[in-house]
């Protein structure tokens, strides 16, 4: 990886600045491209529940959304000041086993890191550039890390 400085922290930040503006747009989004990517992950969703079509303006769905976005946008933020990403103990003790409880695995969280890059790119439209996508990758990717250790040493 590069290092991970101010301008990167400030490709995360106005991105998300900008996608914040329409939250029930993107969040549907972020969720069609995960579904079409891996469509048995539907299952998994409780805002899933008895239908296959996605639903609009649901709250869990703009819930888990607006979640992934900002706490990767807050892990851009420690990896420039810090250079690591620290989530506080018992929120990554919860995350870890609501998403072991709920089967979710390595391959998911791959799927999950396309969706948000490829809504991104979509949302921030002429604004995009190489490297907005890979400062938000380093950033999901080091907050996923945090959550997998926490996920396996539950396992
Ligand atoms: C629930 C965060 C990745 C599946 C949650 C919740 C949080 C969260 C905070 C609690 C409920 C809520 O606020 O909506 C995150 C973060 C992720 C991540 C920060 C990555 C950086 C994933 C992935 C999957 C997944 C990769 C699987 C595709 C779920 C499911 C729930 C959940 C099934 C229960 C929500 C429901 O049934 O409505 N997640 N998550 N998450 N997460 Fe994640």
């Amino acid at each position: 990886m590069g290092l991970f400085g101010e301008k990167e922290e400030t490709l995360v930040k106005e991105s998300w600045e900008i996608l914040k503006q329409d939250i029930p747009r993107h969040s549907l989004r972020f969720f069609t491209i995960i579904f079409e990517i891996a469509p048995a992950a539907k299952g998994m969703f409780s805002f899933m529940e008895g239908s296959d079509e996605i639903p609009e303006n649901n709250f869990k769905l703009k819930s888990h959304a607006v979640k992934v976005f900002k706490m990767t946008c807050e892990s851009a933020i420690q990896l420039r000041e810090s250079g690591e990403v620290v989530v506080a103990a018992t929120t990554l003790k919860d995350l870890g086993s609501l998403h072991l409880k709920k089967g979710v695995i390595e391959a998911h969280f791959e799927v999950v890191k396309e969706a948000l890059l490829r809504t991104i790119e979509e949302g921030v439209g002429n604004k995009w550039g190489e490297d907005m996508g890979s400062a938000w990758s380093e950033a999901y990717d080091q907050l996923v890390a945090a959550i997998k250790a926490e996920m396996n040493s539950e396992a």
